[in-house]
């Protein structure tokens, strides 16, 4: 039997463990070895990638994906997109959605990873038929989490609801790497028995479960599976690919990953590792193993983003009780899986309730949007109580959300005028403003040979 691997070296890796700070110019090396390895796919857009090339790195996005296009003529190129949200969190119209997918594919991607934090259909639907339409490749996915609600069922039930929109794949995506061998195993089974495009799975290393997980689900009959190559691997990044590889190869499975290849990619990213753990961009603590994750049912980075608000209000001393609550606020609104931005929504509100002395004394606003429906179906039933108290006796909206948003291409086209110098600048600056317009700024400046600098007021 085949098993494929999407190596996500590129994206995924480097946003886990350094920040999504790796510059094109520090890969541009490697990329002609990335493309002779064997990979179903490389992943190496979207998520923040865009933002970070934007805000960090002064990159044009378009132009680093255009670059690895031209050097990777034989591999699939993948990107991670959050359905209706593209690489932000909030909804953006339908127009503004498709042009994204559009430029996307015309820039050089070929699959696109499509996801919801909800698993609201309705969210990922027009990505998918864009991607359709523009000829790529549409892998539909669904975020696992754990939940009382969650089960066999519900997921088969969701993933034939997302087959049904015509997708070539479908995705697990277990953002928190809680997805044990025996979850992943029966979960990739009764995907098989019931779905009939390919099945992917994609996990972290988080808790240590990686490996074993990842093997159980291609012994269910994965078909792909996501890895990373072995130095920037492991800890918040995937499984290490060499690893994989080797394990696979002696159990007799068919995989095109060549180890020789492989070698030399790795040998290539240690000194970027090396670099990246002497400035600290690398620390060694999300390298490591964090089984809490497991007993809390929550993601690593949640974890510690919990540790770090509780920390900067000098209040460590509850983390206990926030950690009580967070799952008593994840019930209140139904169960949604702990990714972005639900993760950030949970946690904010947990420590809230925790701080006040009183649950719900104060609702973040993003609570309140959220119970007002402006995020998507929630998964189960919000707390009456809670409901009643953002929303009095009014009814929350059940329709699709970007249904109520006026399109957004031609008005951001008109405010940009010249600063645009192609669709794909107006993309950029509907999905980040701030940074897009600085980077279009300096861009000029350096085009014309000349440099910026910003006025500090003294009077
Ligand atoms: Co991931």
């Amino acid at each position: 039997m085949k098993v494929n691997f999407t190596e996500t070296v590129l994206r995924d890796a480097n946003q886990s463990l350094i920040a999504t700070r790796m510059p094109f110019s520090d890969f541009k090396p490697v990329l002609e070895k990335l493309d002779k390895a064997g990979y179903y796919s490389l992943e190496c857009w979207g998520g923040a990638t865009f933002d970070s090339c934007l805000r960090y790195l002064n990159e044009d996005p378009w132009e680093r994906l255009r670059n690895i296009r031209k050097a990777c003529p034989n591999t699939k190129l993948q990107m991670l997109l959050r359905g209706q949200n593209l690489l932000g969190y909030k909804h953006y119209p339908d127009d503004v959605v498709r042009a994204f997918i559009r430029k996307s594919v015309e820039n050089g991607i070929d699959i696109i990873r499509i996801f919801d934090a909800l698993n609201d259909v309705r969210n990922i639907e027009v990505a998918v038929d864009e991607t359709l339409k523009c000829g790529a490749h549409a892998s539909g996915t669904i975020c696992y989490t754990i939940s009382p609600i969650h089960n066999l069922e519900s997921y088969v039930k969701l993933a034939k609801e997302i087959e049904a929109l015509g997708v070539q794949s479908i995705c697990i995506k277990d953002m928190a790497g809680i997805m044990s061998p025996k979850e992943g195993y029966d979960l990739v089974k009764a995907l098989k028995a019931n779905v009939k495009v390919p099945i992917v799975v994609h996990t972290h290393s988080t808790t240590g479960l990686g490996f074993m997980t990842l093997l159980k689900c291609v012994e269910a009959g994965a078909d792909v599976i996501d890895s990373a190559i072995s130095c920037f691997s492991g800890g918040t990044s995937q499984p290490a690919t060499e690893t994989l590889v080797y394990t696979l190869k002696q159990y007799g499975y068919d995989v095109d990953v060549d180890e020789n290849v492989c070698k030399e990619i790795n040998d290539f990213f240690k000194p970027i590792r090396a670099k990246a753990l002497e400035s600290g961009l690398l620390n060694p603590v999300v390298m490591g193993t964090q089984t809490d994750a497991l007993i809390y049912q929550i993601p690593g980075g949640m974890l510690s983003n919990l540790v770090a608000q509780l920390t900067a209000q000098n209040k460590l001393d509850k983390l206990d009780e926030v950690l009580l609550e967070t799952p008593r606020v994840r019930e209140d609104l139904g169960y949604p899986p702990l990714v972005t931005p639900m993760s950030q929504m949970v946690g904010v509100q947990a420590t809230a309730n925790v701080l006040a002395g009183e649950r719900y004394k104060n609702i973040s606003k993003e609570v309140k949007s959220y119970i007002k429906g402006e995020y998507g179906k929630a998964p189960g039933k919000v707390s009456e109580e809670l409901q009643k108290l953002v929303l009095g006796e009014e009814k929350p909206f059940t329709g699709r959300f970007a249904d109520t948003l006026a399109p957004g291409m031609e008005e951001a086209k008109a405010y940009l005028g010249s600063k645009a110098t192609c669709e794909e600048d107006v993309l950029s600056y509907i999905a980040f403003p701030t940074q897009a317009e600085a980077f279009f700024e300096k861009r000029e400046a350096d085009r014309k040979n000349t440099f910026t600098y910003t006025i500090k007021r003294i009077d």
